[in-house]
């Protein structure tokens, strides 16, 4: 039988030579892709495959027509294909003609269905924003699109509809949303495209527990209908806590190795120069890995000092299954001094003590972050099929770009402070807590929001410390700002990324795998191969752009 599957599946066809021979020596001329017709009668099958929905019944076929011919796929067009990424994606196609790629569209369809429908049933209105918007600084890098109408004038593309859904709050829809395509030009990564979807919210008359509360719910409803997980009541921690316990404002909850800080622990104790001038010395106990080679540590070792982690070295403390212990600090510290240690870490006969240490906490933090999360791979205790979600709130209002060297809104400048901070905006903004708060699910931020200030002279006050002059806030802000001044209500909201949601749901790595028709690496098509030099660029008629200056 030809095996080629629609979306339902496959279907056995039995041709019988004895019946009809011209319809065989046909239907042996089929290769493998073709799509055809036939016309036959469905009977039960004498060898049922219960793996199969269809394994019960095959078609004895009466008529054969072939509607179109295939060449010989590049790739075998099979779950487990032998076609590698760059041609998978050349003929994408084919490649979703792949049950398990096709699998995580309808998963994503699925789970739209079931948004629209719980935000529906929540009163929620979905309206469209435009496209073509302009500029707004403060975010990632903008696309942007030359106007052939005003020459030497660009739209840009939207990060996300943020301001608009500001403008529809004050417009008085008090509950928006809307399944809507972003567009940044940022550095791309497994869970970053170009050009992604949010689902995006804005609720007005709301606080901070409310809209936690709200999409708490829908959170759970999306996890109960498509993975037949009850999700319990989600743990809230600080972005403090979350840096402090585990090194990264998206803390993976799915196994434990907590950061425990030892500077205090070793200070006065032995002579290791590189412990007693660091700032930060903080340990994970990796449980039962105290039998760990050589090799291995090695190999540990060589991770946290790649450049993508940037530690200067790694300190282990081996406390064996015998009760002996073997370190790589033994010669400045006594034995009993590395009991005690063991005592802070919580650690257990069999376990292995990793330890980092630096001048800056954050920074070492956020090293120890990475290993925490290597170990967790290497133990095998980040199972696609656990789900731990968490809120992190009490973000930081701003945060210190050594880019630009600037206080910089960690989410954009229209997020309310913390009004109990406030008075810190003038001297101490890097203390000012944000009402802003992410949903993190298994070390990924799915999705983020935050009260939004809705009075202008808060706003003002916003735009001097982040460093603007009046009037360049009133040249990029204006709108909004203006709008503030005709009774605008207090409203806040959040996005989640739907591509990052529903490739945690899917269980896969990369949210490219989600998306029909996704950018590689370097932001290209390869499919259309885009983005291409364009032929024409003076412009013939119907196909000009006025312009290709470049906006500083
Ligand atoms: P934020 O920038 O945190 O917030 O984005 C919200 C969510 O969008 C997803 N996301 C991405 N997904 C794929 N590729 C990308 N390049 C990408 N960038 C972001 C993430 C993220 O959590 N307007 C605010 C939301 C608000 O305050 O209401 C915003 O855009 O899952």
């Amino acid at each position: 039988p030809p095996s080629r599957s629609d979306r339902y599946g496959i279907t056995q066809l039995v041709f019988n030579e004895a019946d009809n021979k011209d319809l065989c020596d046909a239907a042996n001329k089929l290769g493998r892709e073709f799509c055809i017709q036939i016309k036959g009668v469905v009977s039960e099958r004498q060898s049922k495959n219960p793996k199969m929905d269809t394994g019960d019944i095959e078609i004895l076929v009466k008529e054969l027509n072939v509607l179109s011919q295939s060449q010989t796929p590049p790739f075998t067009i099979e779950d487990n294909t032998d076609g590698g990424d760059d041609i998978r994606m050349k003929y994408r196609y084919l490649d979703l003609r792949r049950p398990a790629v096709r699998k995580n569209l309808e998963l994503r369809h699925r789970m739209c269905i079931l948004i629209r429908n719980f935000l529906d049933a929540q009163n929620f209105m979905e309206v469209e924003t435009p496209i073509l918007i302009g500029s707004t600084p403060e975010g990632a890098r903008d696309f942007v699109v030359p106007s052939r109408m005003n020459p030497g004038q660009f739209y840009a593309l939207p990060q996300s509809p943020q301001t608009l859904k500001q403008l529809l709050m004050v417009a008085g829809f008090d509950r928006y949303f809307q399944i809507a395509k972003c567009f940044r030009d940022e550095d791309l990564r497994a869970d970053r495209q170009p050009e992604f979807t949010q689902i995006d919210c804005e609720m007005s008359f709301v606080d901070q527990d409310d809209v936690i509360s709200l999409f708490e719910e829908m959170a759970r409803h999306l996890f109960k209908e498509i993975r037949g997980v009850e999700l319990p009541k989600l743990e809230q921690m600080t972005w403090h806590d979350a840096m402090r316990r585990f090194g990264s404002d998206k803390p993976d909850l799915r196994f434990g190795m907590e950061f425990v800080e030892l500077k205090d622990a070793f200070t006065g104790k032995g002579n290791f120069s590189v412990f007693d001038e660091a700032k930060y010395i903080g340990g994970i106990c990796v449980p039962g890995c105290a039998d760990y080679s050589r090799k291995q540590l090695n190999e540990l070792t060589d991770f946290v000092k790649r450049p993508q982690v940037g530690a200067k070295g790694l300190v282990y403390i081996k406390y064996n299954a015998d009760g002996t212990v073997k370190s790589s600090i033994d010669k400045f510290y006594s034995p009993e001094e590395l009991a005690e240690i063991k005592t802070v870490m919580g650690a257990k006969d069999g376990d292995l003590v990793l330890i980092l240490s630096g001048d800056n906490a954050n920074k070492t933090r956020i090293q120890l972050c990475s290993l925490r999360l290597e170990m967790g791979d290497r133990l095998g205790l980040r199972d696609k099929n656990v789900f731990k979600c968490l809120w992190i709130i009490d973000f930081p209002l701003f945060e210190w770009s050594d880019e630009e060297q600037r206080l910089m809104a960690t989410h954009h400048p229209f997020t309310m402070p913390n009004p109990d901070d406030i008075p810190l905006l003038d001297e101490h903004p890097e203390q000012v807590r944000a009402k802003a708060y992410d949903f993190v699910c298994n070390g990924i931020e799915v999705g983020g929001g935050s009260l939004r200030i809705h009075d202008t002279q808060l706003q003002e006050k916003m735009f001097e410390v982040l460093g603007f002059t009046p009037e360049r806030a009133e040249a990029q802000f204006g709108f909004l700002m203006n709008a503030f001044k005709y009774g605008a209500p207090p409203h806040a909201g959040l996005a989640f990324g739907l591509d990052r949601f529903v490739s945690i749901m899917a269980g896969l790595d990369s949210i490219r795998d989600c998306i029909a028709f996704p950018k590689n690496n370097s932001g290209r098509d390869v499919m259309l191969d885009a983005p291409s030099e364009l032929d024409d660029l003076e412009g013939g008629p119907g196909n000009s752009i006025s312009s290709l200056s470049i906006p500083s």
